[in-house]
């Protein structure tokens, strides 16, 4: 932890919650069920909302869920001690979080039919996202400058390493029965396809008036007023006292406003090479 991350493998994790010998006990000994839900992503790729849009469907819009129970321990992170000891035992359907890469995670999962989300964002949008973060939070390494967090970046010397690997292995599952991939931007562009779409893969059928409230509840504008989704609980401990804002745009694009010509140019360049041999239409962002 002495450079501002817990080292587990090669890949950075926060310094808060982690250790290298409770990575190797998730990976080596979670065992996942049929029923488990499970929410995948990079940090920032619209995690949260995810799990949000997620406990509504469950709950048929109702919002008293998502009002009374903190977003993190309706569907806590997995590869944390708190999520870890939470999921374990915990009895029936599990609803989880990870931004684990595939090669570090619990090899139950590959042998469960339990359904994944991953959720995938423009990493541009992720990087900036990222950068007004973690410069606020106390739980990994702050930047001093974009341009620094830009060079870590693209390194993938960040939390949860390299986003060109984490997608890289997590779309190897693309076409199997219980994995599912789906973008911010769609999401963003069109929510009620998206809901729909997601209540179609858990195999979860709304009336109209639940699909309505599932939208309404879980709009940018309901979550930052949502003391139990905003993480404004979290203030003072993991985000700095007056800073510290989660729900902070929650736009496509963002990254316009921050990148310079070059770095646009340099990032351009990056992706195209890190990503030639993958499926253009999982970047629904990119224009080619
Ligand atoms: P920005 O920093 O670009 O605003 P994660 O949950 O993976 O950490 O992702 C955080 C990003 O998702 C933030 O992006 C946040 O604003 C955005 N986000 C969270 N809830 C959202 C919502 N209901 N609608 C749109 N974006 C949302």
């Amino acid at each position: 932890m002495s450079d501002g991350y817990v080292w587990f493998e090669g890949i950075p994790f926060p310094v808060v919650d982690f250790t290298p010998e409770h990575m190797r006990e998730v990976q080596e000994n979670f065992v996942f069920k049929d029923e488990d839900v499970l929410i995948l992503s990079f940090p920032k790729s619209g995690t949260n909302w995810l799990i949000e849009i997620l406990s509504l469907i469950y709950s048929k819009g109702d919002p008293k869920w998502i009002q009374s129970v903190p977003i993190w321990e309706r569907s806590p992170w997995l590869e944390t001690m708190y999520g870890y000891k939470t999921l374990k035992d915990k009895e029936g359907p599990r609803f989880m979080t990870s931004h684990v890469p595939i090669h570090l995670f619990p090899k139950s999962l590959f042998k469960s039919k339990a359904k994944v989300i991953y959720i995938i964002r423009n990493p541009r949008d992720i990087l900036v996202s990222g950068y007004f973060f973690w410069i606020t939070s106390n739980f990994v390494k702050k930047p001093e400058s974009l341009e620094q967090y830009f060079e870590w970046f693209i390194q993938g010397k960040v939390v949860f390493g390299s986003w060109f690997d984490h997608v890289r292995g997590w779309i190897s599952m693309q076409g199997k029965e219980n994995f599912l991939i789906l973008s911010y931007e769609e999401l963003k562009r069109d929510t009620r396809s998206a809901v729909q779409k997601l209540c179609q893969f858990l195999g979860k059928k709304l009336e109209p008036e639940e699909l309505n409230s599932v939208l309404q509840n879980s709009s940018f504008q309901a979550m930052k007023e949502n003391k139990m989704s905003n993480y404004s609980m979290l203030r003072g401990w993991l985000l700095d006292q007056k800073n510290g804002s989660f729900m902070r745009k929650g736009i496509s694009g963002d990254w316009k406003n921050y990148f310079t010509v070059a770095q646009a140019e340099v990032f351009d360049k990056i992706f195209q090479e890190k990503t030639a041999d993958l499926p253009r239409e999982l970047f629904p962002w990119e224009e080619w």
